[in-house]
């Protein structure tokens, strides 16, 4: 079709110029004979002007239509617009196509519940702020993919329809026609097949992945995302990281020109939980976590005598607005990280008050000051307890507290690197051993002594890159040893027959010449949320699953036919 230019290719040097321009009607105001329309296409919006109103046709928001006019300068200028200088006068409009009253309103400010923008998401992703989500998203890609090929790397996929394994999440499952009763799972993410490019003798591997996750939906998480994922050979710790930093940098510094410095900052495991109570702290504000042990070493108190940890944190200038029920939801919350309660002590006229404070001894209340440095309408909240439910708790507290008391600055980065992730974590409801990662993460050299005595203590060669309190990616050295790879599966829980049924093909390559290797995986749809500036992770994928995991627009999951199951060989219990 006949085009001459985007809408906003054309500025005021333009000015004069016969142009032909082709998009849908954002908006139209009719001022007798004179019609305004806002011509919105992939660019964005010029305004033009139609001195005849009557001699065009008829045309209503969402309209597809062709434009011919003249360039010329707007008597009053818009500022919010890319092109508000200029206007483009018609001379001709032909309408290409209509289009039915839109279910929700196009514009970046739009008042529709998220269902009923995914229902109609063709629609919502003519929004510009949706458009702008998807320049950055590609960006991403498009500089990893030369960053990546600058260093060697080379892109090679991986099967979506795989062998099931269990590495963390639940899976999802695909039926297999020609072998009833047997299936295959999607990938959670590629981390065999990278690691067995890496036996086959690739040495730098990337992919975008796509990956399959049938876990509980949050804001930052999808059913099915997308990871950069790598791997590469001979490289240690601060070789890699470095290599990663720099793909990073580029990558902030492509999509929203922001310089990255280097090298990030790292914080082990145990810093990160000590201080911020979480392996993915938002650093851009204090309120950090204290420890309480030594404050309370003579403690009468029952509860805290015996405690793992004692931990506390104190927040400024919130007693006056702290009420019965704001004590109320944070005992709550406690309560929801598996501890009994906590305490809330408001600091009045030089005073601890509140209902724990009977129970504090004059040297606690003089060391909780000075620890502290409380000042008259400070707040200290203190749990004691599991060490793994008590910083969670204070690191989650400490989070909403950063957000409502408006401590983070808009448009600042925070980027660092958690390293020393601990081997196993045991899980707080089973009591199981669980990998902290996955079992494919090597142990520390310096612990694997610990792998016969316990296992509990061994740090690991694992790291996650941390933006802004997001876990933004995150990978591990790998173990190539086979006989510490089996270990590893057997303090899973793994018989060795198990290791055999689910890994045999696995353990059996690194048995021939498996070269020392490790990599990664980013979150992209975390990096374009990020660094779009939104804290929805459904904005930067074109068609997401709501917190449900269903997709408004298709309906699925659906049901399918009798004949389909029976091709199957499936029959779904009632
Ligand atoms: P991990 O499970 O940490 O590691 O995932 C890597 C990164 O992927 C992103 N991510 C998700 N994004 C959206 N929705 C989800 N459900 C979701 N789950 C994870 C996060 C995370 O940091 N194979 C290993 C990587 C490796 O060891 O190389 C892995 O998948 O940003």
């Amino acid at each position: 079709m006949e085009r001459t230019h985007y809408n906003t290719a054309l500025s005021e040097k333009n000015v004069g110029e016969h142009v032909t321009l082709l998009g849908w009607v954002s908006k139209r105001r009719n001022f007798g004979s004179i019609l305004f329309i806002d011509l919105r296409d992939r660019s964005g919006i010029i305004q033009i002007l139609v001195n005849d109103a009557d001699k065009v046709p008829d045309i209503r928001n969402e309209y597809v239509i062709q434009v011919k006019g003249v360039v010329q300068l707007k008597e009053q200028a818009n500022e919010k617009l890319k092109t508000g200088k200029i206007e483009v006068l018609a001379e001709e409009i032909k309408v290409i196509n209509t289009a039915k009253t839109t279910p929700i309103i196009i514009a970046d400010e739009t008042d529709a519940l998220e269902d009923t923008r995914l229902k109609y998401r063709y629609l919502d992703l003519r929004r510009p702020c949706m458009q702008h989500y998807f320049d950055i998203r590609d960006q991403i890609k498009i500089t990893t993919h030369k960053y990546l090929h600058e260093h060697n790397f080379i892109e090679i996929e991986t099967p979506m329809l795989c062998a099931s394994s269990p590495e963390g999440a639940k899976e999802y499952l695909v039926p297999s026609r020609v072998h009833p009763g047997q299936f295959y799972a999607l990938p959670q993410s590629p981390q065999m097949f990278k690691q067995l490019l890496m036996v086959g003798g690739f040495e730098r591997y990337y992919q975008i992945a796509r990956c399959f996750r049938d876990e509980d939906l949050r804001a930052d998480r999808q059913p099915d995302f997308t990871q950069i994922d790598i791997e590469t050979s001979f490289l240690d710790q601060d070789q890699f990281l470095p290599i990663m930093e720099g793909l990073i940098k580029e990558i902030f510094k492509n999509t929203i020109g922001y310089e990255v410095k280097l090298p990030l900052r790292q914080m082990t495991y145990k810093e990160a939980m000590e201080r911020f109570g979480s392996d993915k702290p938002d650093t851009r504000f204090g309120i950090e976590l204290h420890d309480l042990k030594e404050v309370f070493k003579n403690t009468t108190f029952e509860a805290y005598k015996n405690a793992e940890a004692i931990k506390g944190i104190a927040v400024n200038s919130v007693a006056h607005e702290t009420s019965r029920k704001v004590i109320d939801n944070l005992t709550l919350e406690a309560k929801k990280f598996g501890l009994g309660g906590l305490a809330v002590l408001k600091v009045e006229n030089g005073e601890l008050t509140g209902s724990f404070a009977k129970f504090l001894l004059k040297e606690e209340i003089e060391a909780l000051f000075k620890e502290f440095g409380l000042q008259d309408d400070d707040i200290l909240i203190m749990a004691a307890g599991a060490y793994n439910r008590v910083s969670p708790l204070l690191g989650a507290l400490r989070l909403q507290y950063g957000k409502q008391l408006g401590l983070i600055k808009p448009n600042t980065y925070d980027l660092l690197w958690v390293i020393d992730f601990p081997m196993f974590e045991r899980d707080l409801e089973t009591g199981k051993m669980v990998a902290s990662h996955h079992p494919f993460t090597r142990p520390k050299d310096e612990d694997l002594h610990w792998l016969d005595e316990d296992p509990t203590q061994m740090l690991s060669y694992a790291y996650d890159i941390v933006i802004n309190g997001y876990e933004a990616g995150g990978g591990t050295l790998r173990i190539y040893d086979q006989n510490v790879q089996k270990k590893i599966f057997n303090i899973l829980g793994l018989s060795d027959k198990e290791v055999e049924e689910k890994f045999g093909y696995f353990v059996d390559a690194l048995q021939y010449g498996t070269p020392p290797h490790g990599g990664m995986a980013f979150g992209l749809d975390r990096l374009a949320m990020i660094l779009g500036g939104t804290d929805n992770i459904r904005d930067v994928i074109a068609f997401p699953k709501n917190l449900a995991a269903v997709c408004p627009m298709s309906g699925a999951p659906t049901t399918v036919t009798e004949q389909q199951l029976d091709d199957l060989g499936i029959e779904v219990k009632k």
